[in-house]
């Protein structure tokens, strides 16, 4: 079954480049645009992460930690699942294929699965809080949302100053 996804996975890349072959300024903007807007999704995500960790313990809006406890998993998983089975395969397919590339490509969907399991940890962590606010202490809330965000924010700020230029110049090779 695993073999099955990737080679479904590797077949949809490849027919990408090959499209990207015939028109490459259509096809990589549109992966381009896509990361793009993944990218802006949990800069945002952060910026509320870090509202709420400021926030804390007396002056969170419970309305919005619902809201960012609902939205935090799908968002990262969303943009995991576009960077692992569109934008890295594209990558590994491109002329910027390398020992190199593939190595950082591996460190970044190490990032990933920490990143997932983070999230999920900060979901449950967010639901108890808006559910029983005493019940949570607010010191080990806020040193766990930062410690989220704040790798986060490195990992997104190194797409987009090492992958992101990669990508836009796909078709240009
Ligand atoms: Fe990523």
């Amino acid at each position: 079954m695993i073999i099955e996804i990737e080679m479904a996975i590797r077949s949809k890349a490849v027919s990408m480049i090959q499209s990207a072959e015939n028109e490459p300024a259509v096809e990589t903007l549109s992966v381009a645009a896509t990361l793009k807007h993944h990218l802006n999704s949990l800069f945002s995500l952060c910026c509320r992460l870090e509202h709420i960790a400021d926030s804390l313990p007396n002056n969170v809006d419970r309305q919005e930690c619902l809201f960012v406890a609902r939205s935090i998993h799908p968002l990262v998983r969303r943009a995991h699942d576009f960077e692992e089975e569109v934008l890295f395969p594209v990558l590994r397919e491109s002329a910027f294929d390398s020992d190199s590339l593939r190595e950082t490509l591996d460190r970044l969907q190490c990032e990933h699965w920490e990143d997932e399991s983070f999230a999920e940890e900060i979901q449950q962590e967010l639901y108890r809080f808006v559910r029983e606010p005493k019940a949570v202490n607010p010191e080990s809330l806020g040193y766990m949302l930062r410690g989220f965000f704040e790798g986060l924010r490195r990992h997104l700020a190194f797409e987009r100053e090492h992958v992101m230029p990669l990508l836009t110049n796909v078709g240009s090779r």
